[in-house]
């Protein structure tokens, strides 16, 4: 790396206000110090692994004319997992150096060696790897991954300097295995490693288990999935746990659960293991979907400008990168926003083109009460029904458009009120009807240049869905449980949804401890996976929570 670390914490540290500093100094202390104290006890218990089929094992896949650049992009190939860890691993080996932890880096740059040597060997002779050959390395390499996220605890700033190295790293190297961007969120969000556990564990299974797949081959036909007599709700994250407790507390709140149609879509590395936990797993008789957005031809660049924008070179280095202009909130920075799963939410009536009537819920939202009623309130005619959050505090719309920009000031109303995502009524036959995913596009073309807005979807979501809102009663949906720490009781309980924006998310050890609560309740602390996986100082700083 050309840059000192000093270089990129410095402009992170002035976007903060002091007071997140302070409290995330806080965090990071007590974090220490409950690793230092439990780190010796749980060290074995964490790098448990799944147990690996004898069948699978002995199974060899010969083929006559591999191609082995194909292998490595298929998500489910030994030759894929391999890349993937190994471009952690590669992230990891700066951190550790930048870290003076030497050994570790000295560990990690051995396991990589072998890996390459691994896949160098299977290219040669134009066969698959097997299980039997990549057993060892993955454990190896992720009990090694597990060690290195303990010792480099994961707050925001380790965070962004792994979206930095994996950037620089995909940028020198011109071999498809570090091509996976897929991968790269998933390394660069630092996915808390018991979630990273039980996600394994879970894809093991996937793997495995043909009855699995049969189940979910079955389930994809079910009539319910498109009755419109049906309550249907859509759910887009590649977080194994947050879509969890999202559809556990809709059910557990829900006066007829059965009534229930869960669409969910995710990306292919969490395909897999994302069906394995809603197949075996009961949520009071609802239905669910899971679907791979990878799956989704039509959503492709000749498509979506959005997708054409990300795969372009020089807006993905500015994602990963940043850019130079300190009035980007550090949020803004956040890879999730790379991710087309994100964007999704523009594209409900393509997805589901049978459906009239969908509400939409974001991964790191609680549902606390009934939302059956939202499918009959009026919406006067109008496609997105939300909440708006103009009310007390100044989120209108010159706060998150361009106004000097002619093409936006001619058109808006710079005091329009703004409004959230996270949980959304929408009326599908207005939204075809009034073109607003043709307009989400016509937006996001016009901002090919960032001039308009910098990222995310709420920007092109105002635009799209102008003149087109309903607002909702604000009890409907309370924001800020991932940032505010001054948020009312009183609100909180009566607010049938919930939303953790922010970067405080329930899931992470920087959560905020009096509402995580509020989300751990919907968690299976007994399923078996989630025992294994949680043994680490994870567990230990819950019960301190
Ligand atoms: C292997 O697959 C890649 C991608 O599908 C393709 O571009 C390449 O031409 C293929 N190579 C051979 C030798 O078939
Ligand atoms: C891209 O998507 C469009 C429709 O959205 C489809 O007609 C076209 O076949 C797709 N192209 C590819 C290469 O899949
Ligand atoms: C939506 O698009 C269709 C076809 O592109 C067009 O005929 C129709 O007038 C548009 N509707 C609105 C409300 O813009
Ligand atoms: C806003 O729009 C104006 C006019 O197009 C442009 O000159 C300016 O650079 C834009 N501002 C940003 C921050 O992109
Ligand atoms: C769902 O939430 C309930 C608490 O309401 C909890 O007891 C149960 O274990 C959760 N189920 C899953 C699968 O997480
Ligand atoms: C939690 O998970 C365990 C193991 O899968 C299951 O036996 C138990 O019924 C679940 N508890 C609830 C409340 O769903």
């Amino acid at each position: 790396m050309r840059r000192r670390p000093a270089d990129y914490r410095r402009p992170v540290r002035r976007r903060f206000s002091y007071w997140i500093w302070a409290l995330l100094g806080l965090f990071s202390i007590a974090g220490f110090a409950l690793f230092v104290v439990h780190h010796h006890h749980h060290h074995e218990d964490r790098v448990k692994q799944p147990a690996l089929d004898k069948n699978a094992r002995n199974k060899r896949v010969a083929h006559e004319h591999l191609n082995f650049t194909e292998e490595i992009l298929n998500v489910n190939s030994y030759a894929r997992q391999l890349a993937e860890q190994m471009t952690l691993a590669k992230a990891y080996v700066i951190i550790a150096k930048e870290h003076n932890n030497l050994h570790l880096a000295w560990e990690l740059s051995s396991k990589i060696r072998s890996c390459q040597f691994l896949l160098s060997k299977a290219a040669m002779r134009k066969e698959s790897i097997t299980l039997d050959e990549a057993e060892s390395i993955i454990k190896s390499i992720s009990s090694l991954i597990y060690k290195a996220q303990d010792a480099h605890y994961d707050i925001a700033t380790t965070i962004m300097t792994m979206k930095s190295h994996i950037q620089a790293l995909e940028g020198r190297a011109s071999s498809a295995t570090v091509q996976s961007t897929v991968f790269g969120q998933l390394a660069a969000e630092a996915l808390p490693k018991n979630l990273h556990c039980i996600n394994i564990k879970l894809m093991t299974d996937w793997l495995q288990k043909q009855s699995l797949q049969e189940f979910a081959d079955e389930k994809r036909s079910s009539p319910r999935l498109v009755d419109k007599n049906l309550y249907h709700f859509c759910i887009f994250s590649d977080n194994l746990l947050a879509v969890s407790v999202v559809v556990n507390s809709t059910v557990s709140n829900a006066d007829h659960p059965k009534q229930l149609v869960f669409h969910v879509v995710t990306n292919g590395v969490n395909y897999g293991a994302m069906q394995a936990w809603f197949l075996s797993n009961d949520f009071k008789g609802s239905t669910i979907d899971v679907q791979n957005i990878e799956d989704f031809v039509w959503l492709n660049a000749s498509y979506s400008p959005v997708m054409k924008q990300l795969l372009e070179t020089d807006s993905r280095a500015y994602y990963f990168e940043g850019s130079q202009d300190m009035k980007i909130e550090p949020k803004f920075r956040n890879p999730k926003y790379l991710s087309m799963l994100n964007h999704l939410r523009f594209y409900i009536p393509e997805i589901y083109t049978q459906l009239e009537k969908v509400v939409f819920l974001d991964d790191d939202v609680v549902v606390q009460k009934d939302l059956t009623p939202l499918f009959s309130l009026d919406l006067h005619g109008n496609v997105n029904g939300a909440v708006e959050t103009c009310l007390e505090a100044f989120h209108r719309y010159y706060k998150y458009l361009n106004f000097s920009n002619p093409i936006i000031s001619s058109k808006f109303d710079p005091q329009a009120c703004g409004w959230a995502f996270g949980m959304n009524v929408f009326d599908l036959i207005v939204w075809r009807k009034t073109n607003v995913t043709e307009r989400y596009h016509y937006w996001q073309e016009q901002n090919a240049d960032r001039s308009l807005w910098k990222l995310g979807t709420l920007p092109p979501g105002l635009l799209a869905f102008y003149g087109l809102t309903e607002p909702l009663d604000r009890r409907w949906h309370v924001l800020g449980l991932g940032h505010d720490l001054n948020i009312n009781n009183r609100l909180i309980e009566s607010a049938a949804v919930v939303h953790f924006n922010g970067n405080m998310k329930p899931w992470l050890k920087l959560a905020i401890s009096r509402y995580r609560p509020l989300w751990q309740r919907y968690v299976n602390h007994s399923h078996p996976y989630l025992q294994d996986c949680m043994t680490s100082s994870n567990l230990v700083h819950l019960n301190y929570g």
